[in-house]
């Protein structure tokens, strides 16, 4: 099975879909994207990705096509991708084509859809913490841009290790987030998320964990976490919007338990999720 790219109006296949190459999103990184579920051929969250995406293109100062061009390229690329059961959708905006430099041209923004076909997690997967840090003070904390070289050397080292994702601290000392995730522990029986301003991305599933956990009544602690707390948390769980909620099996080779908060948790996210496309 194929991805199935929308490219500045027109969808074709991965092979024949282009994009310039000078374009300023492959030379220098300059560009902001988003990540969807696609669940039942829909794209699960989409108002919030779509307005994830409006503010990181915000503080890169790239123009952000209007809503209804995004959902209709959304749209268009789903149609022609067919009836996906799984899958993952990805929205990438770029700076268009520019010069060599880091000074944007004047083109205007490139956009591109592509979908593809998904497979599921594994239920548990091994993590490693790995040496390197965010930097909560970048000019570009918050955003979800495509310079994510970082988080392919780190992902590369987890996976040379045997595991499947990295979780990084950041420049304090705190613990920070995943390369494509988002981090919850559990510490003294109370499930506990590193804040916004550790520097980790706002990740939907997160936000939405926090508020159905929030109307369950068993909130969940927005907290600085210190890097070695990991050496002691009870359980660990990833969140992005291809895993959900995701239970760890092991830390730096620790083996964890699931314990009864961290299985609350993702069984509410998959409860409340099944419910509501676009919550
Ligand atoms: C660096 C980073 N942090 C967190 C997340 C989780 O965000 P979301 O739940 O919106 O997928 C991602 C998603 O890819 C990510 O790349």
């Amino acid at each position: 099975m194929t991805t199935t790219v929308w490219v500045n109006g027109s969808v074709r296949d991965e092979e024949a879909a282009t994009v310039p190459a000078l374009d300023h999103g492959l030379m220098v990184g300059d560009g902001v994207f988003e990540t969807c579920a696609v669940r039942r051929g829909e794209a699960f969250a989409l108002s919030r990705h779509l307005r994830r995406l409006r503010r990181s293109a915000d503080i890169l100062g790239l123009t952000c096509p209007d809503e209804s061009v995004l959902r209709g390229a959304v749209a268009e690329t789903l149609r022609v991708a067919g009836p996906l059961p799984l899958g993952r959708l990805r929205i990438t905006l770029t700076g268009g084509a520019g010069p060599l430099g880091s000074e944007r041209g004047p083109a205007g923004p490139g956009l591109v859809v592509a979908v593809a076909p998904g497979t599921p997690w594994p239920e548990r997967i091994a993590v490693v913490s790995v040496p390197w840090t965010r930097n909560e003070r970048s000019a570009v904390a918050g955003a979800k841009t495509t310079s994510y070289a970082e988080n392919v050397v780190a992902l590369a080292r987890a996976r040379s290790q045997g595991a499947h994702e990295a979780l990084l601290g950041n420049t304090r000392g705190e613990l920070c987030e995943g390369t494509g995730s988002n981090v919850v522990l559990v510490l003294d029986g109370r499930l506990v998320t590193p804040p916004l301003s550790s520097g980790c991305l706002a990740g939907i599933t997160r936000e939405l964990l926090l508020e159905w956990a929030a109307d369950d009544g068993f909130p969940i602690s927005e907290e600085t976490v210190p890097a070695e707390a990991l050496s002691r948390a009870e359980d660990v769980l990833l969140t992005s919007s291809t895993r959900d909620v995701q239970h760890v099996s092991t830390v730096d080779g620790r083996q964890l338990p699931v314990t009864e908060p961290g299985r609350r948790a993702a069984e509410l996210f998959a409860l409340r999720s099944a419910g509501d496309l676009d919550p």
